[in-house]
């Protein structure tokens, strides 16, 4: 072999630490073709072990390399994505990404690592590209490298963290007008109450005061659910075993007790759970039931069903977690909604219909209780929230 290509093997094989053992200088023996095969495989190993998924694309967003976890991020081999667009392939976009930095890099300009959202796999990542020159067929070209670090449950963490902090002033807020707001209520219902006794029934004074009392009754229910969210009321400080397929079964009752207003759905449960019972406080639980039900209820328009479904989760006998579904096709939320229905006083009811704090108490329920709560919905379809709690297994 050429002096000059040993040398350039030599040089290139100093920069990587996984290059065989290389002939030393001035020793006889040359490097065989077996030899580069060598040191090409394993350089090729090693890309494909790395966990972060890389590639290498040309200045019209064409990959030219890619590695294992590149092709598994993006569903597919890296035979099949060679050739086609990074921004098709990684983003299902027929655009580049707006945050893209690609050109920059190409241009040997400085550019700043960027969030990209991978949607159908609801994947964070952090792409760093860096411009560099590949040499093939001894023509030298300028490709940019990219490298994409998982970020989604960093940036799960930091939201969470930012909505429970959200959370925690709005509780401290509400919890403090409420308690303020909570005795003259209670004056203009008790004397609201006294006056209907004195008054004639037959009079239009009655039906007047009539109205004050029910305005006054309609506030203690909004001040009892800020209460409720603030987590000023108390409860159950101990957790007992609870049965949660009764609960659901009692909650079922109670939501559909007044049979006018589901005269036309359907409501069905497959309680499947093997292990249904766990440490919690059944009276919570049943808020928590009733408030998503009729949620559920008030989704259906004219008619439809709601099913309600449990199951377990979790392979570890000890560790298992009971799965509920609560499922109806009523109208669905729209996406921009979804990520906001757990806020309080986010509501899409008429002024009057609802308070929009059923969730957020939903929330902080299921979250004292040590559960899950999420919600998936598409529009004209429905929607599901699923719970997990975790649930004894003797
Ligand atoms: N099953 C569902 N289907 C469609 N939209 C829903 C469903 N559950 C919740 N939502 C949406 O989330 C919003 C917030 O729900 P939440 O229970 O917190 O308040 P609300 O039902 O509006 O009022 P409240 O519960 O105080 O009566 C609702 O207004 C509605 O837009
Ligand atoms: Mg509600």
């Amino acid at each position: 072999m050429a002096k000059k290509a040993k040398a350039a093997i030599n040089k290139k094989s100093a920069e990587s630490t996984i290059a065989p053992n290389i002939p030393k200088e001035g020793t006889s023996v040359q490097p065989s073709i077996q030899f580069i095969e060598d040191l090409k495989k394993q350089w090729l190993e090693t890309i494909d072990a790395l966990p972060d998924p890389f590639m290498i694309v040309d200045q019209n967003y064409k990959i030219q390399k890619a590695n294992r976890a590149m092709a598994e991020a993006s569903g597919s081999t890296v035979k099949n994505i060679v050739g086609k667009t990074c921004y098709k392939v990684f983003a299902n976009r027929s655009a580049p990404c707006e945050s893209c930095q690609m050109k920059r890099s190409y241009h040997d300009q400085p550019s700043q690592p960027y969030e990209l959202h991978q949607e159908n796999n609801k994947k964070w990542y952090e792409v760093v590209s860096k411009g560099m020159t590949s040499s093939e067929n001894g023509h030298e070209k300028k490709v940019v490298l990219q490298l994409y670090r998982d970020r989604t449950e960093t940036r799960q963490l930091q939201q969470q963290v930012a909505h429970q902090e959200k959370l925690a002033s709005l509780g401290q807020l509400a919890g403090g007008f409420a308690h303020e707001i909570n005795n003259p209520i209670g004056g203009i219902l008790v004397f609201s109450q006294m006056l209907l006794r004195e008054v004639d029934p037959s009079t239009s004074h009655y039906q007047d005061i009539k109205e004050i009392e029910s305005a006054a009754k309609r506030c203690k229910t909004i001040v009892e659910g800020m209460l409720d969210f603030s987590r000023k009321r108390p409860i159950a400080r101990k957790l007992t075993l609870t049965n949660y397929h009764e609960t659901i079964e009692s909650a079922v009752k109670f939501a559909f007790i007044d049979k006018s207003q589901a005269k036309n759905i359907d409501i069905a449960m497959d309680l499947k759970a093997r292990h249904f019972e766990g440490l919690s406080d059944s009276s919570r639980l049943m808020q928590v039931f009733i408030n998503l039900l009729t949620n559920a209820r008030q989704a259906i328009k004219k008619s439809g069903s709601i099913l309600v479904t449990t199951a377990n989760s979790g392979n570890e006998a000890n560790h298992q977690r009971i799965v509920i579904t609560i499922a109806d096709n009523g109208c669905g939320i729209e996406k921009a909604n979804l990520k906001k229905i757990f806020d309080p006083f986010f509501t899409t009811k008429e002024p009057g219909q609802g308070t929009g704090l059923g969730l957020s108490i939903v929330h902080g329920i299921v979250q004292d209780l040590g559960g899950t709560i999420e919600a998936t919905s598409t529009v004209g379809v429905g929607t599901t929230m699923t719970l997990t709690f975790n649930a004894v297994t003797q």
